[in-house]
């Protein structure tokens, strides 16, 4: 498939897709979101690709938030069209069979910051910016920012960050919890790839269902989700990989993945 505003690479079981418009700080406008979903889509059921990685071309920026150039024009209808077109894009990438993650380079802003907190994982480089600075326009998070962030780092701090607009560092990220890793610009993509690769290397439906069971248990009470874990925990015995894991343990070689 051609891209106008992306870049897909596949290497070694992980593909690579750059949001490349590095003119406007690769900041999301409703093609590149369509873009996006298709590659997604596309990349979900190619039999090689297990782990999908996200990332901005250029080295200042993942994403610098949703287009505003387009957005300043927007109506009501249009503002909420575009944010329930992005939040369709959001749930494909958290209900997706692959593990998406953002290797985040640079400024990761608003519609930025989303993206990075739909994916699975989030790496940055250490002089990546993140921040919701829709209060620095006059609106508000439209991009599941008011409901994701809190559920990662808190809700006073989420408030904090939104209710301020300022941007954090990428080690205030890591200490609160809004990125996994810090790495040094230089080293961010090949640690991404190595971290991409151990996932790949590893059985793909027990991979799927532990982000079901952490994805769908987040939404429900404990009760409910425990009982959800336990029938995700029953599925597993109907794999092949299953009965090749505990056989391997026992004869005391590396297991073969059949992903079946
Ligand atoms: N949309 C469109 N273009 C953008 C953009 C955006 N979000 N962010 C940056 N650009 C463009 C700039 O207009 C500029 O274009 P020109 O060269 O044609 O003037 C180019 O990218 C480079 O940007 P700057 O000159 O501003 O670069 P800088 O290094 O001085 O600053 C920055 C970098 C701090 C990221 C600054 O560009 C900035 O604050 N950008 C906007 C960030 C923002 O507010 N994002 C939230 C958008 S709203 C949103 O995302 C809502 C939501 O929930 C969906």
């Amino acid at each position: 498939m051609v891209y106008n505003n992306l870049l897909v690479e596949i290497d070694q079981r992980v593909a690579w897709v750059t949001i490349n418009r590095p003119k406007a700080l690769n900041a999301l406008n409703p093609d590149t979101i369509n873009e996006l979903s298709a590659a997604i889509g596309s990349l979900e059921q190619h039999p090689s690709v297990k782990v999908i990685v996200l990332t901005g071309s250029g080295d200042k920026a993942f994403v610098a938030g949703a287009d505003l150039a387009l957005m300043k024009t927007f109506s009501p209808v249009q503002a909420r069209s575009f944010a329930l077109q992005t939040g369709s894009l959001f749930r494909q990438i958290e209900n997706s069979p692959r593990v998406v993650i953002a290797a985040i380079n640079g400024y990761a802003l608003g519609g930025g910051c989303e993206l990075a907190m739909a994916c699975d994982l989030r790496l940055a480089a250490e002089q990546a910016q993140m921040g919701q600075p829709e209060i620095n326009l006059g609106i508000i998070p439209g991009w599941g920012g008011t409901q994701r962030l809190p559920r990662l780092v808190g809700v006073s701090r989420a408030k904090e960050m939104m209710f301020t607009g300022e941007m954090v560092s990428a080690q205030r990220a890591l200490q609160i919890g809004l990125v996994d890793h810090v790495f040094a610009q230089d080293e961010l993509f090949s640690h991404t790839q190595k971290l991409a690769q151990t996932i790949a290397s590893k059985p793909q439906i027990a991979i799927r269902l532990i982000k079901e069971a952490v994805q769908n248990g987040m939404e429900m009470d404990k009760e409910k989700a425990i009982r959800y874990e336990a029938d995700l925990f029953g599925l597993c015995f109907t794999t092949e990989d299953q009965r090749e894991g505990m056989s391997a343990f026992f004869e005391k070689r590396s297991a073969v993945w059949k992903d079946c």
